[in-house]
């Protein structure tokens, strides 16, 4: 038996899209080019009718602060709650966890040498739930349960795309190894290129941006070549985000993906907003 992985969702989390969904902005013309990207990711979703999602993103300070910022975190926890972590949005939705599967996946990566921090609570903040919030607009209770892994974008110094990489692949294997047939799906949130605060404020690379697009699916290598640090030079500080993607497109493992979707649009506030949709070929 193994887990079956239906494809890779991949999207940016900006805080503003949930003040969006909640005032119902998104045919307005600022926002009706990023929502068009999701009608085909739904369309997907609804055909592939995922169990679970093993969700790579970065944590802004809710669950963890720069006191003690773990690396490389993954939730062992029956739920994950929402709170408000100052951006005046909606709390979102509670998701349920899947512990049998988290528990084997922290085995796998622990074997494979990732030391990562295992947490049995968790609370996780819009980087998790935009995406789903965009995938499932409309649902009472989120349909899949979740494995959540929160990768350190914030504090100095940073896992590099090459490592990010290697931990999706130890998750594929530990899919590979699953006791059944769960029918996964991989998320990859944030990015693409954007920088928040500083001079470069406002910074956006569509070249880069283009290039992480083109390759992601069928040569992931080329986005490796780059440090962390060459990534927030390129990409802007918080365009280090793409670490999530590359993590994601490692937990898809090592066969050929074909796009069944792709949007990108500038900009959302500060991002180049993308959204991208994987599925094996
Ligand atoms: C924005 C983007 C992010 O990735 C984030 O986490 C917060 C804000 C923005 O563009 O406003
Ligand atoms: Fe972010």
């Amino acid at each position: 038996m193994s887990a079956q992985i239906i494809g890779g969702y991949f999207s940016s989390h900006v805080p503003g899209i949930g003040g969006a969904i909640a005032r119902g902005d998104q045919d307005k013309p600022y926002w009706k080019p990023f929502f068009d990207g999701y009608p085909p990711v739904r369309a997907w979703l609804s055909q592939t009718r995922p169990d679970v999602a093993i969700v790579f993103y970065n944590d802004h300070g809710l669950n963890f602060f720069l006191d003690a910022m773990p690396t490389f975190a993954v939730g062992a926890a029956a739920s994950y709650p929402n709170e408000d972590e100052g951006w005046g949005l909606p709390v979102y939705k509670t998701f349920q966890g899947d512990p049998g599967l988290s528990w084997h996946i922290i085995e796998e990566l622990v074997g494979s040498g990732f030391d990562i921090t295992m947490c049995q609570k968790m609370k996780v903040d819009h980087a998790l739930s935009i995406p789903f919030e965009l995938a499932y607009p409309d649902a009472d209770a989120w349909p899949v349960k979740i494995v959540p892994v929160a990768i350190n974008t914030v504090q100095y110094p940073l896992p590099s795309p090459q490592r990010c990489y290697d931990l999706g692949r130890a998750v594929n294997r530990a899919l590979q190894s699953w006791q059944d047939d769960t029918r996964v799906v991989v998320i990859g949130s944030g990015g693409l290129s954007h920088q928040l605060d500083g001079a470069r404020a406002g910074f956006i690379n569509a070249d880069y941006d283009r290039f992480c697009l083109d390759h992601l699916a069928n040569d992931p290598q080329a986005l490796l070549r780059h440090s962390t640090e060459e990534v927030a030079a390129i990409a802007g500080t918080q365009g280090v985000e793409i670490v999530n993607w590359i993590a994601a497109r490692g937990a898809l493992g090592d066969g050929a993906q074909a796009e069944v979707t792709r949007n990108y649009h500038i900009p959302i506030s500060n991002t180049a907003a993308a959204t991208l949709v994987l599925t094996p070929a």
